[in-house]
């Protein structure tokens, strides 16, 4: 299958393509998405194909406007609270649906379903020249770090499906906050950048223990279990910035060919001449550009070990550090 890249300018023939029951890529402000017609099941299936995602793993439900998933799920006021505070934008809301509205293979076979309307113009217009909302799981291979760019996409996704509307790299670079409101005390299945301390003053406490998923239980969010961002090497958190020289030390008398991945003052004071990726300034840039730095490393197999810089693990930053934690298979470096 040839994979065609699409702009703002021919969203249209990208629409066309999902009403046909084509798979085709969509940019958002998190990552990019891999969108299907969400009432089409057999488009749904080709999704979980491409990526290779197990079954059991629900998909979000993407919307161009809040007033179309009450066709699909009963919007608590709760809900309606936060769709009008924080959408468009990078917040996921569980809800519990109408049953029969959506297909077993949307819904991984739940009661509930997740929705989101993403902050892009190119793919709210996507949405309604296709008259349908699109499935949107990340558009990465499953295991793979999302892509925040369409050439992120493009490899590993070429020849796989239909499409990728490119609208140049993402604002925020990870994944939108799960919130599930269908349970009594709403609680964050995910971090993202809508955070703890933005949602409650909106709707009171909410749970942030969820994601925190033990092996033996069943994980409110399936996806959350599996394992995620795997780069070939092995990435080791560096929390404290007093600690890289010692960790550069550490990594050369162990012998290892290894890279950094961090901020600019930490790359200019201690990484000269090592393999290196850019984080930019601060966390915001961080966040935006690591899977892009954790993807840069796929790219140069020689490089054995990463020493990704952390960050206070609290507000924002619970996000990138969540995926960094995932990515190093919670390895931090220990002096
Ligand atoms: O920012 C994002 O959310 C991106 C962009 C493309 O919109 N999408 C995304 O989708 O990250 P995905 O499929 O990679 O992650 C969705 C997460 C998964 O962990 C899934 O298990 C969980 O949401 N999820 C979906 N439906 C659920 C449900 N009914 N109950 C609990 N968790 C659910
Ligand atoms: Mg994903």
């Amino acid at each position: 299958m040839k994979t065609t890249i699409f702009t703002r300018a021919t969203v249209n023939n990208a629409a066309e393509l999902i009403k046909q029951g084509e798979l085709v890529s969509f940019p958002t402000e998190t990552v990019y998405g891999l969108g299907a017609d969400a009432t089409n099941v057999d488009a749904v299936k080709k999704v979980y194909v491409a990526k290779g995602r197990p079954s059991d793993n629900p998909l979000i439900v993407t919307v161009a406007d809040p007033e179309t998933v009450s066709k699909f799920a009963t919007v608590t006021p709760e809900a309606k609270k936060l769709m009008d505070k924080f959408w468009p934008g990078p917040l996921t809301i569980i809800l519990p649906i109408i049953p029969g509205a959506l297909s077993m293979n949307v819904t991984g076979g739940l009661k509930t379903a997740a929705f989101r309307e993403p902050d892009n113009d190119a793919t709210r217009e996507l949405i309604r020249a296709a008259g349908t909302p699109i499935v949107g799981p990340s558009a990465n291979l499953s295991g793979k770090p999302s892509p925040t760019t369409a050439q992120h996409v493009l490899h590993d996704m070429d020849g796989r499906i239909a499409g990728i509307l490119d609208d140049g790299p993402c604002r925020v670079g990870v994944e939108s906050t799960v919130i599930d409101m269908s349970s009594d005390v709403p609680a964050i299945l995910r971090p993202g950048a809508v955070d703890e301390e933005m949602l409650e003053p909106i709707i009171g406490q909410v749970a942030t223990d969820k994601h925190k998923v033990g092996a033996k239980e069943t994980p409110k969010a399936p996806g959350m279990k599996y394992k995620h961002y795997a780069p070939d090497a092995q990435v080791i958190i560096v929390d404290e910035l007093s600690q890289f020289p010692a960790a550069i030390a550490w990594a050369k008398a162990k012998g290892y060919d290894f890279g950094v991945l961090a901020t600019d003052q930490v790359l200019a004071d201690y990484a000269a001449g090592l393999p290196q990726y850019s984080l930019g300034q601060d966390l915001t840039s961080a966040t935006r550009d690591l899977f892009a730095g954790l993807r840069y490393f796929d790219l140069h197999p020689d490089v054995q070990v990463v020493l990704a810089q952390g960050f206070d693990d609290s507000g924002f930053g619970a996000a990138y550090m969540n995926r960094l934690g995932k990515a190093a298979g919670g390895e931090h470096f220990a002096d």
